[in-house]
């Protein structure tokens, strides 16, 4: 059994929680610290504040005893031996991650520090910000020898986080000290070295004890721009995979074969192939965009972001062409939409594509009822209710009279939808699915119309039929 370190953990969002949480399951004993004085007092009551799979239950075995919730971060930098921060890095207006939110925490941890401490870059951030936050310290008074600054990217995915943080693929560790990958060694111990996976009633995923993750050590900054390169490197992925799709529907050819195709080559691989109106989300974006600014900064010619961007961008304007073509003219056209947030099992909409499309159809002129199992009502906060839009008690009620369906989110209940109810609902009986959830030839077979991405357009089986009468 490995030894319980004591850790703090700065931010309660996203990646700062979840951490929290998980370091407590792996054992550990964890302050995590939070400026937001409401935050603190919803999460102490045993409020999640996000949705997300087994946090709840993780929140509820060790709130207010493994894990402390608190504002004060000189107690908590006191009171243990590796500091993560895991604040906000916000898109700033030139595209590059706004690190003032980093720099407030080392300015802060600057003046509670008194004995040698680990300082960890949870947050996604660019190469050199270890450099800047050593620099922060050590201006506020810091000796260098007190601290050491380590880089340990965090690659989870909402909807999936603590699964894919108590089961990594890899486990990156950036340090320039060897006290320093100790330190963040001891902390991961428990899953690299098996023992987690051997314990009663875990949280379960793909690693084992016979197969637990790797932990990679490298310099601080290649741990930095591992992670850039690897959320970038997915979005290429994506982008290819759309660009690809385009050509399948002027050729005819039908993109989940050429992805079937492509993806059983193992050095391709099957994953981040799925067409669609485009990534989304608080990551893919934002960091594409910083990554493209840090090469900017250094001089580097990395205009394959650019292409990257643009292709995204576009993909949401094609689908609004597609639903032209299969409509005629858009303006005045009743339409259901499902989905909003930006990817299924989310109510998260940020940079969400779904919602974008909405705002490019009803600047056409169009109406529409929208249905989202989870996100309708942060969705309300950004785009209210008016005579064109209304939100939908389900997919049935947003399909009611309407002259096409949209799909554009991949939730599962929008792949199991009644569609004998739906095609009844509509006034005509066209599906215009963003996310290719469904097989053609059975939609066709359904009485559709049915449009998806990368693949040819079906008409119902009996049109053809009496057609050729
Ligand atoms: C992503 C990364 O996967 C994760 O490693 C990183 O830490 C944070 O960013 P997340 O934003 O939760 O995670 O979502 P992800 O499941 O990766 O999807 C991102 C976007 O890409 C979504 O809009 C999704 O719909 C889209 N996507 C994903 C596709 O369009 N096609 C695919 O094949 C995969």
């Amino acid at each position: 059994m490995s030894k319980p370190i004591p850790i703090a953990v700065v931010g309660s969002g996203y990646v700062g929680l979840v951490a929290a949480v998980c370091f407590a399951e792996m054992g550990h004993q964890v302050i995590c610290v939070d400026n937001d004085e409401r935050k603190v007092a919803a999460l102490q009551a045993g409020d999640t504040l996000i949705h997300e799979q087994y946090l709840p239950e993780l929140l509820g075995r060790y709130r207010n005893d493994r894990v402390r919730f608190t504002t004060d971060l000189g107690e908590a930098t006191r009171a243990s031996d590796a500091i993560f921060i895991a604040v906000g890095t916000p898109q700033s207006e030139a595209g590059d991650a706004d690190l003032s939110y980093v720099e407030a925490v080392a300015c802060e941890i600057a003046r509670s520090l008194t004995t040698y401490k680990v300082i960890v870059e949870k947050s996604t951030v660019p190469v050199y910000t270890n450099e800047w936050i050593s620099r922060a310290l050590e201006r506020n008074g810091v000796d260098r020898t007190l601290f050491d600054v380590v880089s340990n990217p965090e690659f989870l995915r909402e909807g999936t986080a603590v699964g894919d943080f108590l089961h990594p693929d890899r486990i990156v560790v950036g340090a320039d000290s060897e006290r320093a990958a100790k330190v963040l060694s001891d902390i991961y111990a428990p899953l690299t070295s098996g023992d987690y996976y051997e314990r009663e009633g875990i949280i379960p995923g793909m690693c084992s004890t016979s197969e637990p993750p790797p932990l990679l050590l490298t310099s601080t900054k290649s741990a930095e721009i591992i992670k850039h390169a690897s959320n970038a490197f997915l979005a290429l992925k994506i982008s290819f995979i759309n660009a690809v799709s385009n050509l399948c529907e002027a050729t005819n050819a039908n993109v989940e074969q050429v992805a079937r195709g492509m993806g059983l080559d193992s050095r391709i691989g099957p994953k981040f192939l799925r067409p669609g109106i485009g990534y989304g989300g608080s990551c893919f974006p934002k960091d594409v965009a910083a990554f493209r600014a840090v090469a900017d900064q250094l001089g580097i010619d990395f205009s394959l972001l650019t292409e990257v961007e643009k292709i995204n961008s576009l993909q949401k304007k094609r689908f609004v062409s597609k639903v032209r073509s299969a409509l005629w003219n858009l303006r005045g056209k009743k339409l259901g939409v499902l989905g909003l947030a930006f990817k299924g099992d989310t109510d998260d909409i940020r940079e969400s594509p779904a919602i974008d499309i909405v705002r490019l159809l009803l600047a056409e002129g169009c109406s529409i009822a929208a249905f989202d199992p989870a996100a309708t009502e942060r969705t309300q906060q950004v785009l209210p209710t008016d005579n064109k839009l209304r939100y939908a008690t389900d997919a049935y009620d947003a399909a009611g009279d309407a002259d096409a369906l949209l799909i554009l989110t991949d939730w599962q209940e929008f792949a199991d939808l009644d569609l004998r109810r739906i095609n009844q609902a509509l006034r005509y009986p066209i599906i215009i699915d963003g996310r290719n959830l469904y097989d053609p030839s059975a939609m066709s077979d359904q009485g559709f119309t049915y449009l998806s991405v990368g693949r040819p357009v079906v008409h119902p089986v009996r049109d053809l039929a009496s057609s050729a009468v």
